[in-house]
């Protein structure tokens, strides 16, 4: 259990006036306690008190595989399979007098499974949207997270290199993405978080996926792959040349790769969200691209691989030192192809640094 983090989030719901806050397994759970579980149709439900011990509604077979500190400290309902989870839930709901009470839950995460069950456990509850202030415990990562990162990073550019140097006209979309997902473990990714491999004409839409169509000369390959380690992810695309590709794909490169360190040389504490939005766009829509760029410049990165703060017109947040995020410009252009390049920036006290290192310079294959 992460004490720190916990007394945080019980400060945060005295001032909101929130009775407890309701977790299922995922990012948030695993930020607060450890416990690095995934759902499945077996229920799991972690309550969080505003005062007192919290209390953990899960499957019998999981309890055994729980941190020891969370079994000593937390309050734990198990149930069995013949069983079924709603005599536990209420007990814990009884325990914890949550009825009349109101309560926040993960609006992205908790299904209407969980939620009916804890609104027949905890009558007349009220259910509030907590997500937000969870995501805000974690916008700003300690030097414990930012190691995870770093070396999720590594083994990420590990397996990039090593995959791409292998790549040769004729292979398939899929077969790459496969030989990255291998490549990655034998990195020593705890696991993949995603992993896109396109290449040719389909480039030209940012979350096409692998497909069977062999790669061929000519092409332009975008790799866009994050390995997880320790819970953490990183984000890195990189576009690649199969030969010589047409000359608009080679100034389009240019502009994207300029675009990509504007917006990470923008990216200081004090900036605003959006004002790295801006500095990239600004150069792709000076070259004349602007219409082809067609989503934010990026996003939060940490124990999701999308979180915020989200790097879009609009967001006014002040970006702090700790804070995570992708640069990722990219123009479009349909029928020809696209370029990406996806860097990870962690804002420092003056600055910032980015994680990711692979070469920005367009590589032939
Ligand atoms: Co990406
Ligand atoms: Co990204």
């Amino acid at each position: 259990m992460f004490k720190d983090r916990l007394r945080k989030l019980v400060s945060l719901l005295s001032t909101w006036k929130i009775d407890g806050v309701v977790l299922v397994p995922g990012p948030n759970l695993r930020y607060l306690t450890g416990i690095n579980m995934h759902t499945s149709e077996r229920p799991t439900l972690a309550f969080f008190p505003a005062q007192g011990a919290p209390a953990l509604v899960l499957p019998l077979l999981e309890a055994q595989g729980l941190p020891e500190d969370v079994r000593s400290e937390v309050h734990l309902f198990s149930y069995t399979d013949e069983e079924g989870p709603q005599d536990a839930v209420a007990a814990a709901a009884a325990a914890l007098q949550l009825s009349g009470k109101r309560l926040g839950v993960e609006f992205l995460h908790m299904r209407v499974m969980e939620l009916k069950r804890l609104e027949q456990a905890a009558g007349d509850c009220h259910i509030l949207a907590f997500e937000a202030f969870l995501q805000e415990l974690r916008a700003c990562k300690d030097e414990n997270e930012l190691e995870e990162m770093r070396r999720a990073v590594r083994i990420t550019e590990e397996a990039l290199s090593s995959t791409i140097a292998q790549v040769r006209p004729g292979q398939t979309e899929q077969e790459i993405a496969t030989e990255l997902r291998l490549a990655m473990f034998r990195a020593g990714a705890e696991d993949v978080a995603f992993v896109i491999t396109v290449a040719g004409p389909r480039t030209a839409s940012p979350h096409a996926s692998a497909s069977s169509r062999p790669v061929q000369p000519g092409d332009v390959l975008i790799v866009d792959c994050g390995a997880v380690y320790g819970g953490y992810v990183a984000d890195i695309t990189r576009t690649f040349a199969i030969g010589e590709i047409p000359a608009e794909l080679e100034d389009v490169y240019a502009v994207v790769k300029a675009a990509n360190e504007a917006g990470r040389e923008a990216a200081r504490p004090g900036a605003r969200a959006q004002d790295v939005d801006r500095a990239a766009r600004q150069v792709i829509m000076e070259a004349g691209y602007g219409e082809y760029f067609i989503h934010r410049t990026g996003h939060g990165l940490g124990l999701e691989v999308h979180e915020p703060p989200y790097i879009v017109e609009g967001n006014e947040e002040r970006l702090r030192p700790g804070m995570t995020f992708t640069v990722e410009p990219g123009i479009y252009i349909p029928g020809l192809g696209g370029v990406r390049i996806e860097d990870d920036v962690v804002v420092t006290v003056s600055s910032s640094e980015t994680l990711t290192t692979h070469p920005r310079d367009l590589i032939h294959l």
